[in-house]
């Protein structure tokens, strides 16, 4: 193995001293056990500390072993995953603690090579579980990394280029010291999402300023490069939310659109077969809601149309022959459901 040049030595010492200096103490790094790591890793591909926190803490407490849960229903997932968002991750996080206990024996895998086989495990979180559990020597690489990097070096290479990651990606594993990776990769993520930070960091406390090329060539709002390519679509949803006599109509979402698997209601237009068109029974303003995803802005309106109780007996003939679900209000509560929904019903029940 090529040795370090002082420089980057010394960065890597830097970092790991800040990290020692500013400790956060987090359950995942109170683990060695892979499958908590990768519960973490895969919370925390969707969302902030702060806010997965809780998730990993319900996960690991549901589901305390890899067989656990691989053994609970799809549902039940989704609902533990509700308010996460991107779905298709709990999914495949589930897919994959299956097949961790149907063809490797209930075994996690212990290096690199075979973590990022695993569905949903690409090489940031291949390298995040093989360094913390295993102690590999994996550098993670992922916005924080880059960020920090692409500053301390000044590198001008777009992030979300192929060349550019791979460029990043060697120079990381240049980087990380075979004595300290999971600590190294540790410090990383944290000096990147709390001293370097996108907007405003604290470059006043941070211990690099002196060597930083961003900091020393007023660069620090220029870097990294990221050119943007994803396209945004408009999309618009008209929901009926149809109440009968305590009875809510939900849909559960099939596959090949956003929210598979989650439950939603029945969009317009929609026509009650006994009753002629549905508009005439709903309420003249909808709620309307904006709402971001990563690749759709969505406007949703919301009708509410409340029917008297002598239709329960058509509406569920109707919700049959739709492929719905008439539930008792309270029962929403308990299915999974997209954080717009989510939204929309707190609201109504405030
Ligand atoms: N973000 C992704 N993985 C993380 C970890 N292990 N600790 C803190 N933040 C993270």
């Amino acid at each position: 193995m090529k040795s370090k040049s002082p420089e980057n030595q010394w960065f890597s010492n830097s970092i790991i001293s800040w990290y020692r200096e500013n400790p956060r103490h987090l359950p995942w790094r109170e683990t060695q056990d892979p499958y908590l790591i990768w519960l973490s890793e895969i919370i925390l591909q969707q969302t902030r500390v702060a806010q997965g926190l809780p998730y990993f803490e319900a996960f690991s407490k549901a589901y305390p072993t890899v067989h656990q849960l691989a053994a609970a229903p799809e549902e039940e997932v989704l609902r533990l995953w509700q308010g996460l968002g991107y779905y298709s991750r709990a999914r495949n996080m589930h897919a994959c603690a299956n097949y961790i206990v149907e063809k490797l024996d209930g075994k996690f895998p212990d290096r690199y090579a075979t973590l990022i086989l695993l569905k949903g495990v690409g090489s940031y979180t291949a390298a995040a579980i093989s360094s913390f559990a295993f102690g590999e020597v994996q550098a993670v690489v992922d916005g924080n990394v880059f960020r920090v990097l692409a500053r301390y070096f000044g590198i001008a290479t777009d992030i979300n280029s192929s060349s550019g990651k791979k460029e990043f990606e060697a120079l990381a594993n240049q980087l990380i010291p075979v004595n300290a990776p999971g600590e190294f990769n540790q410090a990383m993520m944290d000096f990147g999402s709390r001293c370097c930070t996108p907007t405003n960091p604290n470059c006043d406390t941070c211990p690099l300023t002196r060597s930083c090329f961003a900091y020393q060539n007023e660069l620090i709002n220029s870097l990294p490069v990221k050119i943007n390519k994803t396209k945004v679509k408009e999309r618009i949803l008209n929901y009926l939310v149809i109440t009968c006599a305590g009875h809510l109509v939900v849909r559960k979402r099939g596959e090949g659109d956003i929210w598979t698997g989650l439950y939603d209601f029945p969009q317009s237009p929609q026509t009650f077969p006994w009753q002629g068109n549905l508009q005439s029974e709903t309420t003249l303003f909808p709620k309307k809601y904006r709402h971001l995803l990563s690749h759709q802005r969505i406007l949703a309106s919301f009708w509410e149309c409340s029917l008297s109780e002598e239709n329960l007996p058509n509406l569920r003939d109707w919700c049959q022959n739709e492929g719905f679900d008439l539930v008792v209000e309270q029962e929403i509560d308990g299915l999974p459901k997209p954080k717009l929904i989510l939204r929309y019903l707190t609201d109504r029940e405030n």
